[in-house]
C-alpha cells in the first residue's frame, strides 16, 4: 500500500506509454487503460514490468462512456486501493474539414477527449482524497491554440482540456491536488497515420523546429512527470507547451 500509483489513460502506446515508463522508472505501480488493442497493451505491460520491476494493471475501457469511467476507477480502487497520479492522455477524433463535420463526429471527439477528462478527474479526486492529495496532468496539443487542417473537432476538444485544467486546478486545490497540462507539437506516433498530410507534418516538425529535431514522446513524458513532483507544486492550471519552439515562429 506504500507504493505510489499512477493511472494513464491510453497508456499502452505512443505518448501515454512513454509517460507510463517515466513513472515506472520512478517506482510507481501503474494502471494502464486502453480501448481496442489488447495485444499492444499486453506487450506494454510485460515490457514495463520486466524493465522496472513494478506492477502494471491493464484496464480496457472507452473513456468516452461514463459507466466505463466508473468501472475503470473501481478497478483502480480494487487493485491498488489508492491513486497518486492521473494522466488524462487517451484521445481520439474525427479528422475532417469544418464543413464536413457531422454531429456524431463532434460528439465522439468531445466525449473521449474533453468530457472524459472532467468525469475521470472527479473519480481520481475521490481516490486521491483518501491519501491527502495527488497530481493530475491533461495532455493537449497545439491545435487548441492554432488552426491545423482537418483538426477542428480535436482542436476544440483540446481547448476544452486546457480550460478544464484551469477549473480543476482551482476547485481541487483544497483537496491537495495539483493540476496542469502538457501540450505538444507533432510527435511521430500511430495517431499521425490518421492525418492525410502526415509526411508534410513530420517534415515541417523536423526541418523548421528551432530545437533542431522533432518532439519525441519522452519529451512530453519528462514534463508530465515533473508536473507531478513537489518541485512543481506551485505551478497550477498551466498548459506547458513542449514543441522545441516551433509555434513561436511567425512563418
Ligand atoms: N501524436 C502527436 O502528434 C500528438 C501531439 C500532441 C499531443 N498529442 C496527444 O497525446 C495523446 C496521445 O497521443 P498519441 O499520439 O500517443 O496517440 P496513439 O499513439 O494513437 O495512442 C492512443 C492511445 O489512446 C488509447 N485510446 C484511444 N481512444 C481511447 C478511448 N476512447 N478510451 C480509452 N483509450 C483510448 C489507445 O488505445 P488502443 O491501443 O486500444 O487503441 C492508445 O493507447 C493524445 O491526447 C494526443 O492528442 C499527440
Amino acid at each position: 500500500m506504500d507504493k505510489k500509483v499512477a493511472l494513464v489513460t491510453g497508456g499502452t502506446r505512443g505518448i501515454g506509454r512513454a509517460i507510463a515508463e517515466k513513472f515506472a522508472a520512478n517506482g510507481y505501480d501503474l494502471v494502464l487503460n486502453f480501448m481496442r488493442k489488447r495485444s499492444a497493451a499486453q506487450e506494454a505491460k510485460e515490457a514495463i514490468e520486466s524493465a522496472y520491476g513494478v506492477r502494471v494493471h491493464l484496464v480496457k475501457a472507452n473513456v468516452g462512456e461514463r459507466e466505463q469511467i466508473q468501472a475503470l476507477f473501481a478497478e483502480v480502487a480494487n487493485t491498488f486501493g489508492r491513486l497518486d497520479v492521473f494522466i488524462n492522455n487517451a484521445a481520439s477524433g474525427v479528422m475532417r474539414p469544418l464543413m464536413e463535420i457531422e454531429e456524431s463526429h463532434w460528439d465522439w471527439t468531445q466525449n473521449i477527449n474533453a468530457k472524459a477528462y472532467l468525469f475521470c478527474a472527479q473519480e481520481a479526486a475521490k481516490l486521491m482524497q483518501k491519501t491527502g492529495g495527488g497530481a493530475i496532468v491533461g495532455v493537449s496539443s497545439i491545435g487548441s491554440i492554432r488552426t491545423l487542417p482537418n483538426y477542428v473537432a480535436v482542436g476544440v476538444s483540446k481547448a476544452a482540456v486546457e480550460a478544464i485544467t484551469r477549473y480543476l486546478a482551482v476547485e481541487l486545490a483544497p483537496m491537495g491536488i495539483v493540476v496542469n497540462a502538457v501540450s505538444g507539437g507533432a510527435v511521430d506516433t500511430d495517431a499521425l497515420k490518421h492525418f492525410p498530410n502526415r509526411e508534410e507534418i513530420l517534415e515541417t516538425a523536423k526541418k523548421r523546429n528551432p530545437a533542431g529535431r522533432i518532439v519525441e514522446p519522452r519529451d512530453l513524458a519528462e514534463v508530465a512527470y515533473f508536473l507531478c513532483t513537489p518541485a512543481a507544486s506551485m505551478i497550477r492550471g498551466q498548459t506547458i507547451i513542449v514543441d522545441g519552439g516551433l509555434t513561436l515562429l511567425a512563418e
